[in-house]
């Protein structure tokens, strides 16, 4: 695996830090409404990954979500936090699960957002080399168009936008090791009932990706995890309702995190 990379990210905010882990293939700037919502109750750091953003990788190869997880724990040592609340969308959430598995000591609470907790099946793990392949040869705007129409709950061309800009923003070459690496996590369907620390899973009800029946079965696994539907919602739903994201997590940090 690569060495540890110290990460670019976007800091807002004072209080226990909170930082938020994007998904595929965007950046740090999905988080950008969370951390204007969420800066009066926590030191907000919304992180770029190795290849994404700011954090510039000239030879990305071999990716991993292990390797974004040490990532993010060489990142939180150079800014010197100890225990952090974490918040992942999707693939976020899968760097999630490996960091309670690799760091578990760096956890105060784990936040996931549409996202799963199972490996890839097979047709999937062909499905990652496709797009590999298709962004190697021919670049980013095919997997826009292909990703697109299945983002969002309802109409709204402005996140659409947003998401367009994120998405031709990330080095083909990056999204395709992404996509590998995301072909190769770990099942972490095992791990569910482990897990002690507060957790919240928010989930939008018209996620095409990842339904939401799936979602509250596996959150059910989590001791007390709790589970906020987002009405209207679908895959990208932080960007698409931020309110409401902003509001579950402001009342699970208060009542299930500090009240503690
Ligand atoms: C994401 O939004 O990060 C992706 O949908 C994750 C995936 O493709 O499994």
């Amino acid at each position: 695996m690569p060495e540890p990379m110290e990460l670019a990210y976007e800091e807002r905010g004072s209080g226990p830090l909170l930082a938020f882990v994007h998904g595929f293939p965007l950046d740090r700037t999905m988080w950008i409404e969370q951390l204007k919502g969420l800066a009066k109750i926590r030191t907000c750091v919304a992180i770029d990954l190795r290849g994404h953003g700011l954090s510039v990788d000239e030879d990305p190869v071999d990716y991993s979500i292990d390797m974004f997880a040490d990532d993010i724990v060489k990142t939180l040592d150079a800014i010197g936090a100890d225990k952090v609340d974490v918040c992942g969308l999707s693939m976020g959430g899968y760097v999630l699960f490996s960091l309670w598995r690799r760091h578990p000591d760096r956890i105060r609470s784990l936040i996931f957002v549409s996202t799963k907790a199972d490996a890839d099946s097979d047709e999937a793990k062909a499905a990652r080399e496709k797009t590999a392949e298709l962004v190697s040869q021919q670049g980013m705007e095919p997997l826009y168009e292909q990703l697109a129409p299945k983002m969002l709950g309802a109409e709204n061309p402005g996140v659409l936008d947003a998401f367009r800009r994120m998405v031709l923003d990330v080095p083909a070459q990056v999204a395709a090791a992404d996509a590998l690496a995301m072909r190769d996590r770990a099942d972490s369907t095992g791990d569910l009932g482990a897990i002690e620390v507060p957790t919240l899973w928010i989930h939008g009800d018209k996620d095409q990706i990842m339904p939401i029946d799936a979602a509250r079965t596996t959150a059910g696994k989590i001791p007390s995890c709790r589970f906020v539907e987002v009405a209207g919602a679908g895959h990208l739903s932080a960007i698409e309702f931020p309110d409401a994201i902003n509001d579950a997590l402001r009342d699970f940090l208060k009542t299930a995190v500090d009240g503690k």
